[in-house]
């Protein structure tokens, strides 16, 4: 099978010498990472994340993955300020989920291009109590879009006019091949309602599971409380091994390392759909990040269940949608896992199931 669906990234990304390397070496100069110990994670990696987000380490939050820590965010938010989510639509499946089990009142903002519509997010701000707005706006999953400037100063305006919390998810923001990244909403907001979250599971290996919150200082605190009551402690040892890789200096390498092979993938997929479909369907275009979102002239639901016949499987558009409500004729193709010729192969297939 070609998988389109997996939004991981190929196996020859994770360097399996370096990080055991790194492993011994964080075990070998620091017994304690083998220990229980604070919540909010491993002391130096905060200190370091602290730095370059330019805030105290006890506003750090790592924890195991970014989605972990999503769950602990969406409970604590929802806790301290009942009211709806706003999201984008489409978005991540996982948080939609989440956000379901949790019992919230989800509200879909529209996107295009440019990203999510800051008009719709004006309106639902007006509509009603808002618990928290959950974005991802750089190199989305599952659209591939990235937020303008433009659109990411009216959000943090609205967010601060009206009070409510943001949550900016980013963990591709540093998987980019090309542009110039445009400033985060933490950045241009200060961090008093906008919390960052990342991961190194797109830098490094999402096995490590090592996520962060760079939170306001309440709730950091309540991030890290959640943490103790649900783990005791975060595994320190896939924690010190990050911050071992990083201290060598390997991190920069490594990611240029890990983006040269995901580019190469990003020009397959963008060169497949060009050469097999064009005026079929259309395309984002993205500068990084794993995915690409096509629209397509037919039901996405079917196309699938023939495309898996025909040995190639994506995640089909209505997943991405609150309620499943959108997206019927659309499909989030990943090119982050297979070969280039492979992403060739796989794309003509879907075309020739297209026709
Ligand atoms: C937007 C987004 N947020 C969070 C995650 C979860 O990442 P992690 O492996 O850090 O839990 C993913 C993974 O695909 C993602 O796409």
């Amino acid at each position: 099978m070609i998988s389109f669906a997996r939004g991981a990234p190929a196996l020859e990304c994770l360097d399996a010498e370096l990080l055991a390397d790194c492993a011994r070496a964080a075990i070998h100069a620091d017994r304690s990472v083998l220990a229980y110990g604070p919540g909010g994670g491993y002391g130096p990696l905060r200190e370091w994340l602290g730095n370059r987000h330019g805030v105290e380490p006890g506003r750090v939050v790592v924890t195991n993955g970014g989605l972990q820590g999503f769950v602990f965010y969406a409970e604590e938010l929802l806790a301290e300020r009942p009211g709806q989510v706003l999201v984008e639509a489409p978005t991540y499946d996982r948080p939609l989920k989440i956000l379901a089990r949790l019992g919230a009142d989800v509200r879909p903002l529209a996107m295009d291009d440019e990203g999510l519509d800051p008009d719709a997010l004006e309106r639902e701000l007006a509509a009603g109590e808002t618990s928290f707005l959950y974005t991802i706006p750089t190199f989305q999953n599952p659209s591939g879009r990235t937020l303008s400037t433009e659109r990411r100063r009216r959000v943090v305006e609205l967010a601060a006019a009206h009070g409510v919390p943001v949550l900016e998810d980013d963990p591709y923001g540093l998987v980019r091949y090309e542009g110039e990244p445009p400033p985060s909403l933490h950045e241009l907001e200060g961090g008093e309602l906008v919390t960052y979250a990342s991961s190194f599971s797109k830098t490094v290996a999402p096995g490590v599971r090592v996520g962060w919150f760079v939170a306001p200082a309440d709730v950091a605190a309540r991030l890290e409380a959640r943490a103790v009551s649900n783990y005791i402690s975060p595994p320190f040892l896939t924690q010190a091994t990050v911050h071992e890789l990083i201290h060598r200096g390997a991190f920069e390498p490594n990611l240029e390392r890990v983006k040269g092979l995901l580019r190469q993938r990003r020009d397959a997929m963008l060169g497949a759909l060009a050469q097999h479909l064009d005026g079929e369907v259309t395309w984002s275009e993205p500068e990084g990040g794993y995915f690409v979102w096509v629209d397509l002239p037919a039901d996405a639901s079917e196309l699938l269940t023939r495309a898996e016949a025909a040995g190639v499987t994506f995640v089909k558009g209505a997943d991405f949608f609150p309620g499943g409500a959108g997206g019927e004729r659309a499909a989030r193709l990943a090119f982050s896992y297979e070969s280039p010729s492979e992403i060739d192969e796989g794309v003509s297939i879907l075309a020739s199931l297209l026709r």
